[in-house]
């Protein structure tokens, strides 16, 4: 009898009353029925604490998603379903977006849902099959990232998903066909992490599907895709929480998992699945770093190895300064020159008007010295207390992923310094020629074919307003033991604090505050290093250091391009092994060596090494760094 009455009631909502779940979803963007309040019969395909998920009829069209979220954190609506029940609710159509993110896409779903009925239980539900019954478009995020850079295009933030309200072409772009399955119940096979988790377990995967810009690690790097334009790799999806409350299993970068099956969901400015329950690792990478294989010789004085590392934060004592020292001596194994970036001045972070890195450098040198008898010499240019601005790690820890940064270490005074051993290479010495003061320029001077600098070494431009609050340039100008002339600049641009998220609300997404990091640009290219080349087109140039931005944002190299070459394309490295940082789903190059034509000339294949010490590490805790070192080897002769 109740079945009876069941079926009857079913069958009337169904015909009549009911709204289906893909005329609430619809094919565009936003939902058509906002605001509405609305019947519907359909599947709970997963539960969680916040609310649980429907299935209904799914149409041809596949712009249209047949899944949806119901909203709910009381514990007797939750009560009232299971996973399996064919329901009917009543409930209002609504678009969520948290009030502190507007950057965030809204997320259409059910609240307030009431007059739950369980028409039956126990139905079997099918995920769809990812890599089987669709697969994700692998190089573009959205339509509205217009421009010759595709979604790292500036001027960015010129339009808005949610504004536009597109209809979704799910084959074509990767924020569209997440949206075409939002609140569906879905199967990752073979899920392989290319990234490590955040705070609170969330990791990026790609599953048993065509994928772009793979790594030998595993990861996704960031390349250009077969076009020209930027790959954004909108094929990976964020993992996030489970949903019956197990714990997400700690990965790295190419673990590979069991599968995932889970709803597909947005939040915190990215789309997630949400797995029923957290996968398995099943295997990781070996995590042993290779030391570099690019070391000097001592019998030809031609080569200069060159080291280039972001030591993030490094204060004067304790075990940080320790690792790093072990890592410039058995991984690096004593470069001649290191360009390192983010030393910290002598008291560390504490902020006492303290400017000085001297301990902090010497410290360092001792370390390497009684480890390998290597003795470095040091030389850097102290800031002014304050005005070079604390680094901000790109790395939240946290969801919100990625638009929410840790607060800087203002105190630290952190700046760029050089080691370099005196028997390889030492700085250029005259009458009269010394070392620059935090706010003086160095200039080139000197006649033609005999560039020098005013002051060595020194800083560019420091007063130029693209450097406010930023770390100023190092410039030094050196003698090599082989009688030959090499010029330096040791940079830190401007970092991406305060961006938005990948997958935002904003096309292109915002990448701050790249007009101040296109100037950075401009005053070492434009102005110094071309008066160097003006003066000797055949100069010993390195321009390196942490830039805070990929080359694939080329609006920003437009000034160097002419000028200086990226090393890893003389030395041939694979576009997908260019990387010496990992953020959200990507591998990506923030570190950069640039090159002058002749030291290009004389480079040979393999000449430069991205030694993934810190991003091939079992876990965010035990890197020393967040960024990769890279060593190179170039000839000065
Ligand atoms: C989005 O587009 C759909 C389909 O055209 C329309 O029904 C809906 O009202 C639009 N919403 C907004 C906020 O523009
Ligand atoms: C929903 O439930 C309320 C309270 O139980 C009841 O008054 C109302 O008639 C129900 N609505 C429908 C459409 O069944
Ligand atoms: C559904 O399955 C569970 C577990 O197998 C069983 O306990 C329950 O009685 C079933 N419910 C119905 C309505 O068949
Ligand atoms: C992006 O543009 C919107 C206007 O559409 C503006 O309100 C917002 O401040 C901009 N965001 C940034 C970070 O510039
Ligand atoms: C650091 O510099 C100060 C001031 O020039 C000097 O007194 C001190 O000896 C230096 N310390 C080291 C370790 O070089
Ligand atoms: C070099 O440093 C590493 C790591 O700190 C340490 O294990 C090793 O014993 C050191 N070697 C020497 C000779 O000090
Ligand atoms: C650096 O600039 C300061 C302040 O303008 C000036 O007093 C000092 O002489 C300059 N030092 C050099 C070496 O030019």
């Amino acid at each position: 009898m109740v079945q009876l009455i069941l079926s009857f009631l079913y069958a009337l909502i169904s015909t009549g009353a009911s709204t289906l779940i893909t005329d609430i979803t619809g094919a565009s963007q936003r939902t058509p029925l906002l605001g509405q309040t609305v019947t519907i019969t359909a599947l709970v395909s997963a539960k969680g604490k916040s609310g649980f998920y429907l299935l209904g009829e799914a149409v041809e069209d596949k712009r249209i998603s047949h899944g949806l979220s119901v909203f709910t954190t009381s514990a007797a609506v939750l009560a009232q379903v299971s996973v399996g029940d064919q329901v009917s609710l009543i409930g209002k159509v609504a678009e969520f977006r948290p009030t502190a993110n507007p950057d965030y896409l809204f997320l259409t779903e059910i609240t307030s849902p009431t007059n739950i009925t369980v028409l039956s239980s126990n139905n079997t539900i099918a995920p769809l099959i990812l890599g089987k019954d669709r697969s994700p478009p692998t190089q573009q995020f959205s339509a509205l990232d217009v421009g010759p850079d595709g979604w790292l295009s500036v001027p960015n933030n010129q339009s808005r998903v949610d504004v536009v309200n597109a209809t979704l072409q799910p084959d074509k772009f990767g924020m569209d066909f997440w949206a075409s399955l939002q609140g569906q119940l879905v199967a990752v096979p073979l899920p392989t992490a290319i990234n490590f988790p955040n705070n609170f377990g969330e990791f990026w995967v790609h599953g048993d599907w065509p994928v772009t810009g793979k790594n030998l690690r595993g990861g996704l790097s960031l390349t250009f895709g077969p076009h020209g334009i930027p790959d954004a790799n909108p094929e990976a999806i964020l993992v996030g929480a489970p949903l019956d409350g197990t714990k997400n299993p700690k990965v790295a970068i190419g673990s590979t998992l069991t599968d995932i099956v889970g709803v597909v969901t947005y939040q915190f400015g990215f789309y997630y699945v949400l797995p029923l329950t957290a996968p398995t690792v099943i295997t990781n990478q070996p995590f042993d770093v290779a030391p570099t294989t690019l070391v000097s010789s001592p019998h030809d004085r031609c080569p200069v190895t060159v080291g280039d590392y972001n030591v993030e934060n490094m204060v004067p004592t304790g075990s940080h300064i320790l690792d790093v020292a072990n890592h410039i001596s058995n991984i690096l194994r004593t470069p001649d020159i290191m360009f390192i970036q983010e030393v910290q001045d002598n008291s560390g972070s504490k902020d006492d008007g303290t400017v000085s890195a001297n301990v902090t450098l010497s410290n360092l040198v001792a370390a390497i010295e009684a480890n390998t008898s290597v003795a470095y010499s040091f030389v850097e240019i102290a800031p002014v207390d304050g005005q070079d601005g604390g680094e901000i790690s790109l790395w939240s820890g946290s969801a919100p992923p990625i638009d929410i940064y840790i607060s800087g270490q203002p105190g630290g005074n952190i700046r760029q310094a050089y080691l370099y051993r005196p028997e390889k290479l030492n700085l250029v010495r005259a009458p009269g020629l010394v070392a620059g003061g935090a706010l003086n320029a160095t200039k080139v001077l000197g006649s033609r074919g005999n560039p020098v600098l005013s002051l060595n070494p020194g800083r560019v431009d420091p007063t130029n307003s693209a450097w406010t609050d930023s770390r100023k340039p190092l410039a030094a100008m050196w003698l090599t033991a082989s009688g030959h002339t090499l010029f330096t600049v040791n940079l830190h641009l401007v970092s991406k604090s305060g961006s938005s998220t990948g997958q935002g609300d904003a096309r292109p997404p915002v990448n701050l505050p790249v007009a101040q990091r296109t100037n950075q640009v401009e005053t070492i290219f434009q102005t110094f290093v071309s008066s160097i080349l003006d003066k000797d087109p055949h100069a010993n140039i390195v321009v390196a250091g942490d830039c805070n931005e990929f080359l694939q944002t080329r609006s920003v190299w437009a000034s160097l391009t002419p000028l200086l070459i990226d090393i890893d394309e003389v030395a041939e490295i694979a576009p997908e092994e260019r990387y010496t940082y990992v953020f959200d789903n990507n591998c990506e190059q923030l570190d950069h060596m640039f090159v002058s034509r002749s030291i290009a000339g004389r480079c040979a294949k393999a000449d430069v090494e991205h030694i993934h010490i810190n991003n091939w590490a079992p876990t965010i805790a035990t890197r020393v760094s967040d960024h990769d070192p890279t060593v190179a080897r170039i000839r000065v002769c």
